[in-house]
């Protein structure tokens, strides 16, 4: 895909998506997340940049870990993204937290700059998900850090049904390769290619749980990648696509409501010191 449309569908569907990722996707997202973090170590007093950082659910913790000596910038290509995580810094009184819509392969922040760097869930987005680990390794200092987090293989994420349901009504464009980073050790290989050292990385599986049907809708198709793609579907399209979801996701029913496997894979990698 034209690397220019991809950042184009990313920028806008996520913003279609702001408002209901949080309801769809914290709980759901959050191992993955502490691991990541887990890997990171972050410390009172860096400075830590997050990467894809959405909303801010990871820049929060971040910031909550580095304490009040420290800093957080998040940067995501999303501008509703970046909006509603400054509306929640300035809600919830966090005064060393900034955040700028940026690209994540090219970032306008000093080389050398951040004692770490974290990015969940968002490399799979990315054009070129090795040049944007490069950028981060860029903004590192050396010694410096960077962990990230991606969907794992696509056999082990129950919901992946959700791209060809989409693309057989419009062709939603969203991720051609989303889960190549998931799949063996793809995600260190590329850690290592854009220039980190030491890398070593995980693999978790999880249950993301929905209590109702509609939740479980909302989230798929409201409050995700696809979001724009949906947003252009008609009502009985819609009605449709719906059922369908619904049917790809049945054997994961439990009561009302539903527990569907997921997968993720983490890595960490340092800038070397020299
Ligand atoms: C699933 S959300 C993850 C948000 C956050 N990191 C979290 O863990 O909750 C994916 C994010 O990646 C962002 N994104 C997609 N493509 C991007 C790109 N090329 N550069 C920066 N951010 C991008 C989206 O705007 C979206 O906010």
């Amino acid at each position: 895909m034209d690397p220019r449309l991809q950042r184009r569908v990313q920028r806008y569907g996520w913003d279609r998506a702001a408002g209901d990722y949080e309801s769809g996707w914290r709980d759901q997202l959050k191992p993955a997340q502490s691991l990541m973090l887990e890997m990171a170590a972050l410390r009172p007093g860096e400075r830590v940049l997050d990467v894809a950082c959405g909303t801010g659910l990871v820049s929060f913790r971040a910031l909550d870990a580095v304490g009040e000596t420290g800093s957080v910038v998040g940067t995501d290509i999303s501008a509703e993204m970046v909006e509603t995580a400054r509306r929640r810094a300035e809600e919830d009184g966090y005064r060393n937290a900034t955040f700028e819509r940026f690209d994540a392969e090219a970032m306008d922040l000093e080389d050398g700059s951040f004692d770490a760097a974290v990015c969940a869930l968002g490399l799979m987005y990315c054009p070129d998900p090795i040049n944007a680990l490069a950028e981060m390794r860029r903004l590192l200092k050396r010694g410096g850090r960077a962990a990230a987090a991606v969907w794992g293989a696509r056999a082990g994420c129950g919901w992946a049904d959700i791209f060809p349901i989409v693309d057989a009504r419009v062709s939603s464009e969203v991720c051609p390769l989303f889960f190549r980073l998931g799949t063996k050790d793809s995600l260190a290989r590329a850690f290592t290619e854009a220039g980190f050292v030491d890398v070593r990385f995980e693999r978790i599986r999880v249950e993301l749980a929905y209590a109702s049907a509609d939740e479980a809708l909302t989230a798929a198709f409201q409050g995700g990648p696809v979001a724009l793609a949906y947003s252009r579907f008609d009502g009985p399209t819609r009605v449709l696509a719906r059922a369908e979801y619904l049917q790809s996701i049945e054997g994961y029913r439990d009561g009302a409501g539903y527990r569907i496997p997921g997968e993720f894979v983490t890595a960490l990698g340092f800038r070397s010191e020299h």
